[in-house]
């Protein structure tokens, strides 16, 4: 475990200990690093122990661990103390409320106890992280480094920089993360919302709309996700989808179905045609993953893992239907 410790960073600090924030505590104490929890809550610091000890029971059990959970749970501690949970920490991961006026006051604050070495990383959702930066003293060595829920279970971080943040502190950002077992994806030009969420938000105001205008009850549409469009997605990625969809790839799923799509985006007001170069750009790109030429071979390998899929929904029924 050790060996895959990012060298420079030793010790981390949680800023907040709610959900995500005892998400990361699990991430990082699992790679091996130090951890310190801070709240201002005594209820969330009182707590975390048990709700971090909860959760490594259940992944142990599922055989996602590769230490005794003692060990692991050993490198937390939890405290009221933000001096004491600053002192040391390479990294810091703020995981406070979704307001932008707490994390601008937060990170004024925060910097103001820290070393100049030390990254400052926000799991904000959906807030660009120039909005809250710019007034540091320091900006370059903040942004937004956003996960799943549950982190520990979700291995992708959206790693967000602003115009200010360095490319070092980008790089080490990322070192870390993929240190900790987290693929770590880039998003430049930080869009509100990222891509999570971006594409997120996209299919919740198409689902919200088609329950309003009473095509489909809300149970119905999650059907439909669950058995068919989320399945799919699970395995290969929206694009992916489109290029096993139609034997030549995205090209001609767009030539199939392009149009539709366009006119369906023009009924909600959105009127964002894919150009030529655009597909080009993404059939490209998803060429190298899916082939022309091992098309039937992909084809055959994704309805396997859709198999595989299967058997294990079939145990989880429970929880929908
Ligand atoms: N819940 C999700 O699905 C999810 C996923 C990814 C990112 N996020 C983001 O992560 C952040 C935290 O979300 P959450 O769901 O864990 O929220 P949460 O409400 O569960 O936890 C927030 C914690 O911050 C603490 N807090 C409040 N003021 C503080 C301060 N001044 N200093 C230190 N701690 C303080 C609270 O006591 C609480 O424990 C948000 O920015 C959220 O948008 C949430």
């Amino acid at each position: 475990m050790d060996e895959k410790k990012n060298k420079e960073i030793e010790k981390i600090a949680i800023v907040g200990a709610g959900s995500i924030g005892i998400g990361w505590a699990i991430v990082f104490a699992r790679a091996g690093y130090s951890i310190s929890l801070f709240d201002v809550d005594q209820i969330q610091i009182a707590s975390s122990a048990t709700r971090i000890d909860e959760r490594l029971t259940l992944l142990s059990r599922h055989n996602l661990l590769k230490e005794d959970i003692a060990v692991i749970s050993s490198r937390v501690s939890a405290t009221a103390d933000m001096k004491l949970a600053l002192s040391g920490a390479g990294y810091i991961q703020e995981c406070g409320p979704e307001k932008v006026e707490f994390k601008r006051d937060l990170f004024q604050e925060l910097e103001s106890h820290l070393s100049d070495e030390a990254i400052i990383a926000s799991s904000s959702s959906a807030i660009a992280p120039s909005r809250f930066t710019a007034e540091m003293k320091h900006p370059q060595r903040a942004l937004v480094v956003h996960p799943g829920n549950p982190p520990y279970l979700l291995a992708i971080a959206e790693v967000v920089p602003s115009a200010q943040t360095s490319e070092q502190v980008i790089s080490k950002s990322v070192s870390l993360l993929e240190s900790a077992g987290m693929s770590a994806v880039i998003v430049r030009n930080e869009p509100e919302g990222f891509v999570f969420n971006r594409l997120q938000g996209a299919i919740l105001r198409e689902a919200y709309a088609l329950v309003r205008d009473g095509v489909i009850s809300p149970r119905e549409l999650d059907e439909i996700m669950i058995k068919g469009l989320g399945k799919r997605w699970s395995l290969i990625g929206a694009f992916g989808t489109s290029a096993l969809n139609v034997r030549g790839g995205i090209k001609s799923h767009v030539e199939r179905m392009g149009e539709s799509y366009w006119r369906m985006g023009q009924e909600r007001g959105v009127n964002d045609p894919w150009s030529s170069d655009l597909v080009e750009k993404v059939a490209d790109d998803i060429s190298l993953r899916f082939p022309d030429d091992l098309w039937e071979e992909k084809v055959l390998q994704r309805d396997l893992g859709l198999m595989k899929l299967t058997q294990l929904f079939q145990e989880n029924e429970e929880l929908n239907f």
